[in-house]
């Protein structure tokens, strides 16, 4: 119908992220902010955060917005903030979200950037992974899935602002 091929369905993304609310809730104990990156993690923030709850985490919830120069992204200084409410954060403790580490400029920006504003501790969750992208060596804490080179949409991710509504992570046929 789409023209969409699945890779993770709606169950396999349901259980995949009770499995990391599950290793978050080992690793992080007391106050803690999420800051989530939009647009494309706003699906998966908005299941995550009901699983936490289910395993008695009660998250601060912010958001940041990222936009690059362009279409080719080739350096953090490329990369603009155009949405924060992540401004109060000196002391806190923090779980950065998004949606795809791909070359890993975006999360290793937005993690200085939020250690600059004073953050005591930062975490770093992400649904799905591409390894074979990598150019920034960041630490990611928490992975949904490892997925190939191949541009994934839907749930909260989008090929040209389409198929965010998608329940579902597939690719473009
Ligand atoms: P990075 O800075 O290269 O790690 O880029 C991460 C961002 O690129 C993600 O937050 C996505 O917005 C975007 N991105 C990377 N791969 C894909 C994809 O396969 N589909 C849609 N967006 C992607
Ligand atoms: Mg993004």
């Amino acid at each position: 119908m789409t023209g969409i091929k699945i890779l993770f369905d709606e169950k396999i993304i349901a259980e995949r992220i009770e499995q990391l609310a599950d290793n978050i809730a080992s690793k992080i104990t007391g106050d803690f902010i999420i800051v989530g990156l939009l647009k494309g993690s706003f699906i998966f923030l908005a299941d995550l955060v009901r699983a936490l709850d289910k395993v008695g985490l009660t998250p601060q919830i912010e958001f940041m917005r990222l936009s690059s120069y362009g279409n080719n992204k080739i350096g953090s200084e490329k990369i603009e903030i155009s949405c924060d409410s992540a401004d109060n954060i000196s002391g806190r403790q923090i779980l950065l979200l998004d949606d795809i580490v791909d070359t890993g400029q975006s999360l290793s920006y937005i993690k200085n950037l939020l250690q600059k504003r004073g953050a005591e501790r930062i975490l770093t969750c992400v649904l799905l992974n591409k390894p074979s992208r990598r150019i920034i060596n960041c630490v990611v804490d928490f992975i949904g899935f490892d997925v190939e080179n191949v541009f994934v949409v839907g749930y909260g991710i989008d090929y040209a602002e389409k198929y965010r509504h998608l329940p579902y992570i597939g690719f473009v046929e």
